[in-house]
Order: C-alpha cells, then sequence, then structure tokens
C-alpha cells in the first residue's frame, strides 16, 4: 500500500475526519432542487482546515445526484469561465430557442473581462434560465462553486450573486457554494454587494477532535500492515491539534519513516515525524498567514504569546500599551483574518496551531 496521506492544498485526504452531518443541509437542499437554505451554502475557515475539500465533497454529492458542476476559483475573470461552462453545458443538452449553437468565436470574449457589457450580460442571464430549465425537466439542477471568494473582485461577485439571485426568484434549481477565509466572508457579506447571500448556510469549519484523529491514524497505518502503538496514535493525533493540513502533514512523513523500514515505527519516528510536519507547515501555512499582518497586528499577536493557553483580551491591550476599542479593532480583524478565535467571555485563542511557537520564536 502505497503512502495514503495527502498533505497538499484540496487533495482529497484518506479520511474526511470530524466533518460527519456537515453536508446534512446541503443533501437535502438538493432533494428539494429550490427553495432550500442548503442550497447556498458558504464554508468558511482558516488556511488548511480544510475547505477546498469540502467544496469538492458538495460537489461529488451533487454529481452523485445528477446536478450538473460548474467549478471555478475567484481568481480575475471568473465571472465570464463560469458563463463559459454555462452555455457548453446548455449546449450538451440541447439546441438554443432558434437552433442557435455557441461558436467558439463568441464564448471566447467571455473569459477574459470581469465585467460583461449590459447585452452580453442580459444574454448570459438568458443562457443561464435555458440551462437550468433543461435541467429541471430532468429533474436535477446546477452547481455553481467558487473557491478562495477572498481574491474576487467586488464587480464579479455582485454580478453573479444578481444572476443567481434572479434564477433563484424563477424557482430555477441553482446552488452556490462558496469557501473563503472568514475575513473576507464577513466582509463580503457585510458590504451588501450581495446581501441576499446573508441567507446562505455559513459553515465555520474547525480543527477535528484529537480522539478521531487518533483513531484514524491507528485504522489507517493498520490497513498498511503497521502498527501504531496507542501512545505514539496518541503522540501523533495531539501534535496535530486536530488540525486537517497537520493531520496530512504528520502522517505522511511518519508513513515514510515507517515504510523505510518496513517495520513497527518508533518513538524516535514520531518525533522526527512531528518535527517535519511542523516545519513544513510553518513555512506553508504560517507564513503565508502572516504576510497580510501589520505590525500592530503582529504586537497583538505577540502579546498573545505570552500566555501558554487562551488570552484575555484585557492583558493584551496592557501589554500592547491600547485602549479597549482598539483592541476590540484588532481582535476583529485577526479573527476575520482567521489568525485567532473567540474563546469565551473576553477570551482569544491562536487559529494556526504552531503559531505560538513562531511567534515566540
Ligand atoms: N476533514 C479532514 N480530515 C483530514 N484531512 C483533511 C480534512 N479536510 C482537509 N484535509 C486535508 O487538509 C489539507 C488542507 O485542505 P484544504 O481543503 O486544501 O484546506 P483549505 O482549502 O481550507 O486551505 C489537505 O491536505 C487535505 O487533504
Ligand atoms: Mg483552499
Amino acid at each position: 500500500m502505497e503512502n495514503p496521506f495527502r498533505p497538499t492544498a484540496g487533495a482529497t485526504p484518506p479520511e474526511l475526519i470530524g466533518r460527519a452531518g456537515i453536508l446534512d443541509e446541503y443533501a437535502y437542499g438538493l432533494r428539494l432542487r429550490s427553495g432550500a437554505p442548503g442550497l447556498l451554502t458558504i464554508f468558511t475557515g482558516a488556511r488548511g482546515v480544510g475547505k477546498t475539500v469540502m467544496l469538492g465533497a458538495a460537489e461529488d454529492l451533487a454529481r452523485s445526484q445528477g446536478w450538473a458542476v460548474v467549478s471555478e476559483t475567484a481568481t480575475r475573470g471568473f465571472m465570464g469561465r463560469i458563463g463559459n461552462a454555462m452555455r457548453r453545458l446548455a449546449d450538451e443538452l440541447g439546441p438554443g430557442p432558434h437552433g442557435r449553437r455557441v461558436t467558439a468565436l463568441t464564448a471566447a470574449g467571455f473569459g477574459i473581462t470581469t465585467q460583461l457589457p449590459p447585452e452580453q450580460q442580459l444574454e448570459w442571464r438568458e443562457e443561464g434560465v435555458r440551462l437550468l430549465r433543461l435541467l429541471e425537466e430532468q429533474r436535477t439542477g446546477l452547481v455553481i462553486t467558487v473557491d478562495e471568494i477572498h481574491a474576487a473582485e467586488r464587480q464579479e461577485i455582485a454580478q453573479l450573486a444578481a444572476d443567481v439571485q434572479h434564477f433563484i426568484r424563477m424557482d430555477l434549481p441553482i446552488s452556490l457554494v462558496f469557501a473563503g477565509l472568514p475575513a473576507a466572508v464577513s466582509n463580503l457579506l457585510n458590504e451588501g454587494v450581495a446581501t441576499f447571500l446573508r441567507r446562505a448556510d455559513r459553515i465555520d469549519l474547525h480543527a477535528a477532535a484529537v480522539d478521531e484523529v487518533e483513531r484514524s491514524y491507528r485504522e489507517i497505518f493498520a490497513d498498511g500492515g503497521f502498527t501504531l502503538s496507542a501512545e505514539q496514535a496518541r503522540r501523533a493525533a495531539e501534535a496535530t491539534g486536530g488540525y486537517p493540513f497537520l493531520i496530512q502533514l504528520v502522517g505522511y512523513f511518519l508513513w515514510q519513516e515507517t515504510e523505510r523500514i518496513s517495520a513497527e515505527p518508533t518513538d524516535d519516528m514520531v518525533e522526527r515525524a512531528v518535527a517535519a510536519a511542523r516545519r513544513r507547515n510553518e513555512r506553508v501555512v504560517i507564513e503565508a498567514a502572516l504576510s497580510t499582518a501589520s505590525g500592530r497586528d503582529l504586537d497583538f499577536l505577540r502579546a498573545m504569546a505570552e500566555d501558554d493557553g487562551p488570552s484575555a483580551t484585557a492583558d493584551i491591550g496592557r501589554r500592547m500599551g491600547a485602549r479597549p476599542n482598539t483592541v476590540g479593532n484588532y481582535r476583529t480583524r485577526l479573527i476575520d483574518a482567521g489568525l485567532i478565535e473567540a474563546a469565551g467571555h473576553g477570551l482569544v485563542r491562536f487559529a494556526i496551531p504552531g503559531l505560538r511557537d513562531h511567534l515566540r520564536r
């Protein structure tokens, strides 16, 4: 058996830990096909928590019900690419009102602009209605997923939202699923760019339970013919903090060590795997997450790093020499950025494992 762990962005892990029931509302929406809240779903969470993987799981579920899927990432021009994909789908399903098929030439102009001129916008909508009616006849629908919504141009989101809202009003079978960092999504919902998205089912993804990770490690290693002792599985699982990217990293490095000697792993090997996983996580996730933090944001985070557990905002304010409402502003910014999270009244904690150690160093 080859190494089953997948420490790569968006890669499907050997087991989806701690996500049972998360797509229930969505599945229910697919059954009703229109008017169900689950059909508008937004996944939020810190980097590496598993948003892209959940988008993929939602797409698989929709496909298994016969729905058509258009899957995009919110880099510039995504609206046009969605439009193109929808036209292709419509043309596969049937000829247009006048037997017209879209030529490659007309479709080509679509993929590169961020704002369509009004007449094309209208055409886009008509195409959408045509596609959705065809799908409706088959008692299925269309799912549009957009990943990394934090990268989106506001104009494009507003346009997509307006069109989807139009389809919803016509009771057409459409579903929109987004994924993004909490910051971007909160701003998006508050800015009034796409107010109807406030009704979306917002699912905030968190770390899995360490017990679950421990059980999963023991099972996966056993499947490969290796025995992890209870203590080793516990140690490895605890080192991940239940954080999905670290679950894959620790599993991956431990598997690599184990298959090299093709025998039972030693405690030393567990320690080496944990250390390697931390280094990789630090390079990939923590540095990316901190790249947008301002100097004052870093002061706030360093003030938190003095504590071994959750920090009281009052203490943070004292350490930073800042007034409560200033501290409150930074708290909100950092929560939105997915760097910290609320941990009970007046308390915050780090949302990314290893961040505290990184800041201390
Ligand atoms: N529920 C889960 N259990 C175990 N591993 C997971 C889970 N969700 C995601 N992963 C793994 O975590 C890593 C990050 O997932 P990804 O979906 O790219 O996160 P995000 O999009 O939030 O940055 C990937 O290696 C993926 O295989
Ligand atoms: Mg992602």
